[in-house]
């Protein structure tokens, strides 16, 4: 998507689809006396000949400006566009730029099935009625991710499958801060970007993305935007005595990868050292805790985190915050087999130094691998120097118990880390509602043979797991995001296809630009 900005009267842009945003003025509550008071959809624009072409469907009543609620006209009076698509923001009052954001992938998510490949996007007019919204770079940065987002779609292997990707956006800005605004366009470029590149490698099959191709696709990355990387494998891991990770590698023929990518902004030599680390099952079948049948395919999402974290690192490289980041994605397939770590198996997780010894795990289930290969993980971005660690896991079932299939879990040690990742949400648009730890969940995980064992019990598995890689993190200022409910879109929205997600990707990023 090719993406520019015209500062033109936005009734002038000469473009297949024009979208403009309306929201419901109506602030009259409803109750018995006024039931039913009707919708004022308004557009928040000022450009007249726009109002003129849109004024006969406004006061129609069939159009009410919910949220994502789309009107199309056809050759509109007055207009250069050929179309001219209105996107709801459902009540004024309650617009946020969230809702800017999807109503920017709802103009493209309309515009693709019908062949268009040109859409302009008119930011809400800073005089109109949205000026107290929002600083105009996060409004122009909201609209060309949401525009980027919505235009994934996950049947790349369709052998049919015609592109019907948007070639040309154009934000339209006649009014309003445009050092701000042009900011924030290449902003929103870059973010949405590398959300779809972590999309992209979520979407990929067990068989087609391999941890070895993990690796490869992180280096090819890496190489593009400036990133420093290694991608180790076997041997690597018994050099660092990795006895966690390993277990869950073990049972498989594909050799694993521990990918290391270093983020180093010139001069900055003091501070903090920001640790990522991701879950990158490329497939998690259970191992000998074999998984039932039913939905198992899905198990090719297991290394969202993993690939979380190498969107977040390309987002990073690109926008140079200053201050320096290296993350880690443990890679590897989770199979049943006759080399396949059992029940009941012990393992020695990484040792904190050489001197020391590390934690013995008693395996329960196999099944719950991705707190095997985050331990190691964990422990070995404290080692290379981490000051702060974040981690993202599609890690439990229980998550989704918990929270449903909007909203992800979080977890921390430390409540300054936590309140600079709430921060970054509010920028973000992502939402995370955090989740206990505690001595009453480790008390669940102490094993009869060893230090800890792999799980604890049906109650509270998100936080016992949580509270498991706390064991790894220890006093490090931490934060753990389990995103397995909110990784994969299960039914597709206005504003974004079925499949991958990419959670997670914008929300660390803007904590790392905290710091
Ligand atoms: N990858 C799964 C968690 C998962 C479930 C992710 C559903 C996405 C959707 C994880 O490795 C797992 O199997 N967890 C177990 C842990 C249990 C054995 C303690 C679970 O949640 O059932
Ligand atoms: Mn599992
Ligand atoms: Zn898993």
């Amino acid at each position: 998507m090719q993406t520019e900005i015209s500062y033109a009267p936005i009734a002038g842009i000469a473009t297949e689809l024009l979208a403009v945003l309306a929201a419901d003025t109506q602030t009259t509550k409803s109750s018995n006396s006024d039931f039913g008071a009707k919708p004022q959809p308004t557009l928040l624009t000022n450009d007249s000949a726009v109002e003129a072409a849109a004024a006969g469907v406004l006061a129609s009543g069939e159009y009410k400006a919910g949220a994502n609620e789309t009107v199309l006209i056809h050759a509109p009076a007055g207009l250069a566009a050929k179309r001219l698509l209105i996107v709801g923001l459902g009540k004024l009052a309650k617009a946020t730029v969230d809702g800017v954001r999807e109503a920017a992938g709802t103009a493209v998510r309309f515009a693709k099935p019908r062949g268009i490949r040109e859409v302009a996007l008119a930011l809400p007019s800073p005089e109109g009625l949205l000026h107290a919204m929002a600083p105009h770079a996060a409004v122009a940065r909201a609209a060309v991710e949401g525009a980027l987002v919505g235009d994934f779609d996950a049947d790349t292997y369709r052998s049919d499958r015609k592109d019907r990707s948007i070639q040309r956006l154009t934000i339209g800005a006649a009014d309003g801060d445009r050092a701000a605004i042009e900011a924030g366009v290449r902003e929103g470029v870059m973010i949405g970007e590398s959300q779809n590149f972590a999309r992209s490698l979520v979407n990929e099959p067990g068989n087609k993305l391999t941890p070895t191709i993990l690796g490869q696709r992180a280096a090819v990355m890496a190489e593009e935007v400036g990133l420093g990387w290694d991608v180790h494998s076997t041997e690597k891991l018994h050099e660092l005595k990795m006895g966690a990770f390993w277990s869950v590698s073990q049972g498989s023929p594909e050799p694993p990868a521990l990918i290391v990518l270093r983020y180093e902004p010139e001069g900055v030599t003091e501070g903090p050292v920001l640790g990522l680390v991701g879950k990158g099952i490329t497939f998690d079948t259970g191992g000998i805790s074999i998984k039932p049948a039913d939905n198992m395919e899905k198990m090719k999402y297991d290394m969202a985190g993993g690939a979380a974290m190498l969107g977040a690192m390309r987002a990073i490289a690109l926008l140079k915050p200053r201050v320096r980041v290296i993350a880690i994605v443990c890679a590897a397939e989770n199979m049943p087999s006759g080399t396949a770590q059992k029940p009941g198996d012990v393992q020695t997780a990484m040792p904190l130094a050489a001197d020391k010894p590390g934690k013995t795990i008693e395996i329960i289930n196999t099944d719950a691998e991705g707190r095997l290969v985050l331990a190691d993980g964990l422990t070995y971005a404290r080692q290379l120097g981490a000051t702060h660690l974040i981690d993202a896991a599609t890690l439990t079932g229980a998550v989704s118990v918990a929270l449903g299939r909007a909203i992800g879990g979080v977890f921390s040690n430390d409540d300054a880390t936590y309140a600079k990742f709430a921060a970054a949400l509010a920028v973000s648009g992502e939402k995370f509602w955090r989740l206990p730890l505690g001595e009453e969940y480790a008390e669940l995980i102490k094993s009869d043979i060893g230090d800890i064992k792999n799980t604890g019990g049906r109650y509270g598995g998100a936080s016992i797991a949580a509270e498991f890689l706390h064991t790894f993190a220890e006093d490090t200022p931490w934060i753990h995001l389990d995103i397995a409910g909110v990784a994969w879109v299960e039914e597709s929205r206005p504003y974004v296809a079925k499949g991958p997600s990419g959670i997670a990707v914008r929300s660390i990023l803007e904590w790392v630009r905290s710091y």
